[in-house]
């Protein structure tokens, strides 16, 4: 695994979420601003999905998460609210 920055307690990795290996269980903390899908210009990014898309998408990031926090664990997501729904 490539960190970017990794000592005895702190591991930063800057990567794809989806796509990084984590152990299960075993995070304290995860704070997170995902995508919106409100259509901002990201370089690496379409914020512009058909609504279904980025409830899967939603679900796959989030259910993730669950996984890796321990059962005590924390999760802070800043996210919009049904901005796009049914769109
Ligand atoms: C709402 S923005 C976050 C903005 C950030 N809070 C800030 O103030 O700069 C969402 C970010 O998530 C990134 N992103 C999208 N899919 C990702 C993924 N699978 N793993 C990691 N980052 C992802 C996008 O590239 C975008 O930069």
């Amino acid at each position: 695994m490539n960190y970017t920055f990794l000592n005895d307690r702190i591991k930063l990795i800057c990567g794809d979420f989806l796509g990084v290996e984590l152990d299960e269980n075993s995070i304290d903390l995860l704070i997170t601003s995902p995508p919106y899908n409100v259509g901002i210009e990201y370089e690496d990014f379409r914020d512009k999905m058909k609504y279904e898309e980025y409830l899967s998408f939603t679900e796959k990031w989030l259910s993730k998460a669950y996984r890796l926090l321990k059962e005590d664990g924390r999760i802070c997501f800043n996210i919009l609210l049904d901005k796009n729904k049914g769109e």
